[in-house]
């Protein structure tokens, strides 16, 4: 795709190559997951009652935008409460028999982790719905009129799901899961502590200060920030002492063209698009994503959830508008556009 370089050091998805950085900078316990200290009270509270139940956790449901911690969490639960996790996705389960080979895997208390899991289709969830209900899998046995339905016993598990998309998720589905968290976009703080625990990791020398600056820019986005965090160092390297302070971060996020709030190019092309060709909107998400050359998905998922966040953009029942922050952002001025855009042909229809 044409602006896949561009998108990949703001988009919250991991590139190739990027995994094992992912992988070394992933906190264990829970002790070590910075910031959400609401999602970290109830999880811990519920997996402490588990323990000293000696049940499996409750199925929790993980939701949010890219990088802010899903998988992380997902594992940290499984560390936390001393059982295995069998990690799986929505997409990757194409038929119940696949599910249920997965489910008669499983060992007492472990947790399976389902990421994507609005992605799963209608077939395989239907017979997920028993299996958290009652830990039991009915399978129909023959074809035709002489076709009869087992029950099979399922050792008892959690269920832990991840989705960007909680609202795609069928309510019989939502209603399953005992405990739910939303995570939230990380503050400045939580991030600079993310960048020095980060950069403490990989051995990278950084200051407070060059801390904060990277933090600022990362969008509250957890990857972003240890992505970035790898960026100045190359930059570092190069041209001054491998040290990064404000002024090297400042430099290395300028070259990168990662502005003071921590949008990149195509955050740009996003707010400049609707004021020039929709006159800042409402514009549908189709028609924008048309105009831009970009996927929907990838706007609706890792650039619109940021930008409505930090108040650059609205969302309206008629589409996207940028709001005066936005205008102001790319030094850009609201003209009178609201008489226009009402006599303006909706293309959304
Ligand atoms: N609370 C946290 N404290 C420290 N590091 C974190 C925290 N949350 C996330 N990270 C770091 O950010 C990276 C991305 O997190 P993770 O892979 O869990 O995100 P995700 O929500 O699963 O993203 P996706 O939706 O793309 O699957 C991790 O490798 C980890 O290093
Ligand atoms: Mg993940």
């Amino acid at each position: 795709m044409m602006f896949e370089r561009e998108n990949e050091i703001v988009s919250g998805t991991v590139n190739d190559g990027e995994e094992s950085l992912e992988l070394s900078l992933r906190p264990q316990r829970l002790s070590q997951y910075i910031g959400q200290s609401k999602v970290k009270e109830v999880l811990n509270i519920f997996i402490e009652s588990a323990k000293m139940r000696n049940q499996p956790l409750d199925h929790v449901l993980l939701s949010g935008p890219p990088g802010l911690g899903k998988t992380t969490l997902a594992n940290i639960i499984s560390n936390e409460m001393g059982v295995n996790i069998r990690v799986t996705s929505g997409p990757a389960i194409e038929r119940p028999g696949d599910l249920a080979a997965i489910l008669t895997n499983l060992n007492e208390n472990d947790v399976l982790f389902i990421d994507e899991i609005h992605r799963l289709n209608k077939n395989v969830e239907e017979i997920l719905y028993p299996a958290l209900e009652d830990f039991a899998l009915d399978i129909i046995i023959g074809k035709g009129p002489s076709a009869r339905s087992i029950r099979l016993d399922l050792p008892k598990f959690t269920l832990i799901g991840a989705t960007t998309r909680s609202g795609m998720l069928a309510s019989p589905l939502r209603d399953r899961f005992g405990v739910m968290c939303s995570l939230d976009f990380y503050n400045v703080e939580d991030l600079k502590e993310i960048v020095l625990r980060s950069a403490g990791i990989i051995n990278i020398e950084i200051n407070e200060k060059g801390a904060e600056e990277i933090a600022r820019r990362s969008r509250g986005t957890p990857r972003i920030a240890n992505r970035l965090l790898k960026r100045v160092r190359d930059y570092a390297i190069v041209k001054s002492s491998g040290a990064i302070d404000t002024k090297t971060a400042d430099h290395a996020l300028k070259m990168l063209e990662i502005d003071d709030k921590g949008l990149d190019k195509l955050d740009r092309r996003i707010l400049n698009t609707i004021i020039d060709f929709y006159k800042g909107g409402p514009v549908g998400l189709d028609t924008l994503a048309a105009s831009i050359g970009e996927e929907k998905g990838t706007i609706e998922d890792v650039y619109e959830p940021y930008l409505l966040q930090v108040g650059f953009l609205n969302r309206t029942p008629r589409g996207r508008v940028v709001t005066e922050l936005g205008y102001r952002h790319v030094n850009r001025t609201a003209k009178k556009a609201n008489k226009m855009n009402q006599i303006k042909i909706d293309l959304e229809g």
